[in-house]
C-alpha cells in the first residue's frame, strides 16, 4: 500500500510518527505563512500543515480542490484553540515534507460540499456521478447496501440457502411487467428477454431438488419509472421446497431482524403484524398502507343510504360506498392545497372530494345544507372530530373509494409533516405482511381476469371450490411485506400441480392454447416429472437500502441509477446502434415513420 494510514486514523496516540497519508483535497486555507489542507480518504479527514517556505512544498501552490495528493509527514500535536473535537483526528495535524500530486483537479462543475449539494440539479449529479458518490454521505449509503448484502448471505447460509445465479436471457413471457428485448444474432428474427425476475428459473430449481436457493438477483422491467422504481433493479429473491406461508413469514421476519441489527443496530420485534388486503384497503385505503399514523377511514355506507344528500344516496344505491377519514388538525390548509387535493382526487376518478372542518367551533363545509343532525352527531362520534380537524369524504365503488382516500391520507401526512404537526421517528419501522389478496382480478380493459400476483401463485386451499364458479372471490396464497407504507416485496406459495397451472392458465386467464404451450410449455411438463410444493419471495433491494438509509428515492442507493426517463446521464445511454450492429442482428430500424435515429 501507498499509505501508511487511512483519513480517519491519526490520534495523539500517534504524535511525532512519521506516516504516509494519500487521498482528495478537501479544502485548502491559506494562512499566509502556513497552508493548511484538510486531506480526505473514505474513512475520514486529517489536517495537514504545509510550509511553503520549504522548497520541496512549492507545488502545494497549484492544488485545487479534489485533487489526488500523497504525502509524508510527522503527527503532530494540535495547538489547544484549534483542536477539532467533531473529527477523530481533530486533534493532531500532519506536517508535511514530501509532496506528491498524483492528480489536479479542474473546476469542479458543482461544489461538492453537504452544504451546498441540495442546490445541485439532481441530473447534474448524475452526469458526474463519479463525483457525487465520492461524497462522504454517498459512500455512507454504499457500505450500508454492502452490509446488508452480507446480512442476508450469511443469514441465508445460515439456513442451508444455495446462491444460485439463473440466466438474465431468458424467454418473453406474456402476464408480466413490459419487457425489454435483446435480439439474436444466431437466430435470425428472434429475441430474449432481460429477465423480469428468476420468478420460472427459481421454481425450475425446485423441481431440480435444491429445496433452498437464493440470489441477489438483478431485474429487468421496461415500466414507467418513478422514485422507487429503476428498469433494472436488485432483488432478494428466494424460493424454499415443502414449506406453508408461515415457514416463509418466519425465514424473512428473522433475515430482516439481522440486516436491521447489522446496519443500524436496530432490534425489530417480530413476528410483524398481518392485514388482510380487504382490511388495508378499508382502513387505510391502500395494500401497501403506512401504519405509522391513524388518520383511519371509515365505512359510512349505513349512514347514508337515505340520507337526503343525493350523491352520498344514490352512489350507495347503485352498490357503490360512502367513506371518509379525519385528517387529524389540518382544518387549516389553504385553498391551494384544498385545490391540489382535489386534483389528485380527480386524477384517479373521484367526482368530488367533500369534506367538513371545524374551525372556532362551527362546522364549515359546502354539504353542510343535507347532512341531518343525527348524522353529524354519528360523524363527530365515529371520527373523533374536534376543534381544527377536517374530514374528507369519497363517495364511489368500494375500491375507488379506499383508493381516493388512501391517497389524500398519505397527502394529508405530508401536509402534516411539512406544517410540523407529525414527526417520524428516524428509528421508526412499521413492518406488516399484507396477505389474503385476491388471486385474480378483473381488467375491465381487457376484459378478462388477471393475476394479482402472477399466474404461478396458487389459490387459499379453502378457497379452490370457488375457481370455477366465482373466481374473483378466491384469495391466493400471496403475502407482500410492507415498511413504512412502501411495497418491500412480495411472494406466494406456488402451484405445483401441472392440471391446475394449466386451468389458470387457459380457464381463468384465458391464454391461448397455442401461447401457453409455447411460452410455458416447459413448465407444464417439469411439474409432470416430480415437482414439489414449494414457494418463495422477492424482496426489492433498492427500496430496502433506501428504508434503512432513512430516504425514498431508490435512485440515491444505486451506484449508477437513470433518471426518470431511462437515461444513464454519465454515460450517455441509450444510444443509437450502427449500421453494422443492425445488420448483424437482422434489424432494420425506422424510428418516427422512417426517420432513423
Ligand atoms: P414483484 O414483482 O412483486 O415479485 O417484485 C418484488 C419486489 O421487487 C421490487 N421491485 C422494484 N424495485 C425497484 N424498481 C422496480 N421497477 C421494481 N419492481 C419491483 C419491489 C417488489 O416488492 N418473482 C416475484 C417474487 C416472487 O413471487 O417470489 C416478483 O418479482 O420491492
Ligand atoms: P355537488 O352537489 O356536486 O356540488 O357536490 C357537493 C360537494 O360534494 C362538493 O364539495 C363535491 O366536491 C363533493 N362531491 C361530489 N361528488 C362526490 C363524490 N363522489 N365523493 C365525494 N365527494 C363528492
Amino acid at each position: 500500500m501507498k499509505r501508511s494510514h487511512h483519513c480517519n486514523q491519526l490520534t495523539v496516540d500517534d504524535i511525532g510518527t512519521e506516516v504516509r497519508l494519500i487521498g482528495w483535497v478537501h479544502a485548502i486555507r491559506d494562512h499566509g505563512g502556513l497552508f493548511f489542507i484538510d486531506l480526505r480518504d473514505r474513512e475520514g479527514i486529517t489536517q495537514l500543515v504545509f510550509d511553503p517556505s520549504n522548497d520541496r512544498l512549492q507545488a502545494v501552490h497549484s492544488l485545487r480542490d479534489e485533487s489526488v495528493i500523497e504525502v509524508c509527514g510527522t503527527v503532530s500535536k494540535r495547538p489547544p484553540d484549534t483542536v477539532n473535537g467533531k473529527i477523530t483526528t481533530g486533534a493532531i495535524e500532519v506536517v508535511v515534507d514530501e509532496l506528491i500530486i498524483h492528480n489536479i483537479c479542474d473546476v469542479l462543475p458543482f461544489p461538492m460540499s453537504d452544504l451546498k449539494i441540495d442546490s445541485v440539479s439532481e441530473d447534474l449529479r448524475l452526469t458526474y456521478r463519479y463525483l457525487d458518490l465520492r461524497r462522504p454521505k454517498s459512500f455512507h449509503r454504499l457500505q450500508i447496501r454492502h452490509r446488508t448484502v452480507c446480512a442476508v448471505r450469511n443469514y441465508l447460509d445460515e439456513n442451508g440457502f444455495l446462491e444460485i445465479e439463473t440466466p438474465y436471457l431468458f424467454k418473453t413471457t406474456p402476464e408480466g411487467a413490459r419487457e425489454f428485448l435483446v435480439p439474436s444474432r444466431l437466430n435470425p428474427g428472434c429475441v430474449y428477454a432481460l429477465a423480469q425476475s428468476p420468478q420460472q428459473y427459481k421454481q425450475m430449481l425446485m423441481v431440480a431438488g435444491v429445496e433452498r436457493y437464493y440470489s441477489l438477483a438483478r431485474c429487468f422491467r421496461d415500466e414507467d419509472l418513478r422514485a422507487d422504481r429503476q428498469p433494472e433493479f436488485t432483488q432478494i429473491d428466494l424460493e424454499m421446497s415443502f414449506v406453508d406461508r408461515e415457514d416463509i413469514y418466519s425465514l424473512v421476519e428473522g433475515m430482516l431482524q439481522n440486516i436491521w441489527k447489522a446496519t443500524r443496530n436496530v432490534t425489530i420485534e417480530t413476528p410483524f403484524p398481518r392485514l388482510s388486503f380487504r382490511n388495508a384497503m378499508d382502513r387505510f385505503g391502500s395494500d401497501k398502507p403506512d401504519t405509522r399514523f391513524a388518520m383511519e377511514i371509515h365505512d359510512f355506507s349505513g349512514l347514508f343510504e337515505s340520507s337526503s344528500f343525493n350523491v352520498f344516496s344514490s352512489t350507495i344505491k347503485n352498490g357503490g360506498c360512502v367513506k371518509a377519514f379525519n385528517a387529524k388538525s389540518l382544518a387549516e390548509i389553504s385553498q391551494g392545497e384544498m385545490k391540489n387535493l382535489e386534483d389528485i382526487a380527480k386524477t384517479l376518478g373521484a367526482k368530488g372530494l367533500a369534506y367538513i372542518k371545524i374551525e372556532n367551533g362551527q362546522w364549515k363545509s359546502p354539504i353542510l345544507k343535507f347532512l341531518s343532525d343525527g348524522e353529524k352527531a354519528v360523524l363527530a362520534k365515529e371520527l373523533d372530530m374536534t376543534e381544527n380537524d377536517i374530514i374528507f369524504f369519497a363517495a364511489d365503488g368500494w375500491e375507488q373509494a379506499c383508493t381516493i382516500l388512501g391517497r389524500i391520507r398519505l397527502e394529508c401526512r405530508d401536509l402534516a409533516v411539512a406544517k410540523g404537526k407529525m414527526v417520524f421517528p428516524g428509528d421508526q419501522f412499521n413492518f406488516l405482511w399484507v396477505i389474503d389478496f385476491p388471486l385474480m382480478t378483473f381488467d375491465g380493459q381487457q376484459g378478462r381476469f388477471v393475476a394479482t400476483h402472477h399466474p404461478f401463485t396458487a389459490p387459499v386451499p379453502e378457497d379452490m371450490e370457488l375457481l370455477e364458479s366465482a373466481p374473483q372471490d378466491v384469495r391466493g396464497q400471496h403475502y407482500d411485506i410492507v415498511l413504512n407504507g412502501m411495497e418491500l416485496g412480495g411472494g406466494s406459495v406456488r402451484i405445483h400441480q401441472p392440471q391446475l397451472q394449466e386451468y389458470v392458465f387457459k380457464e381463468i386467464l384465458k391464454i391461448p392454447e397455442n401461447v401457453v404451450n409455447d411460452r410455458f410449455g416447459y413448465m407444464l411438463k417439469a411439474f409432470k416429472l416430480g415437482a414439489p410444493p414449494h414457494g418463495g419471495i422477492a424482496l426489492g433491494l433498492d427500496r430496502l437500502v433506501a428504508l434503512l438509509c432513512g430516504i425514498t428515492s431508490i435512485r440515491d442507493v444505486i451506484a449508477f441509477p437513470k433518471t426518470q426517463r431511462g437515461i444513464d446521464l454519465m454515460s450517455q445511454s441509450p444510444c443509437p446502434a450502427s449500421d453494422k450492429q443492425l445488420r448483424e442482428l437482422h434489424i432494420k430500424m425506422t424510428v418516427d415513420g422512417g426517420s432513423k435515429k
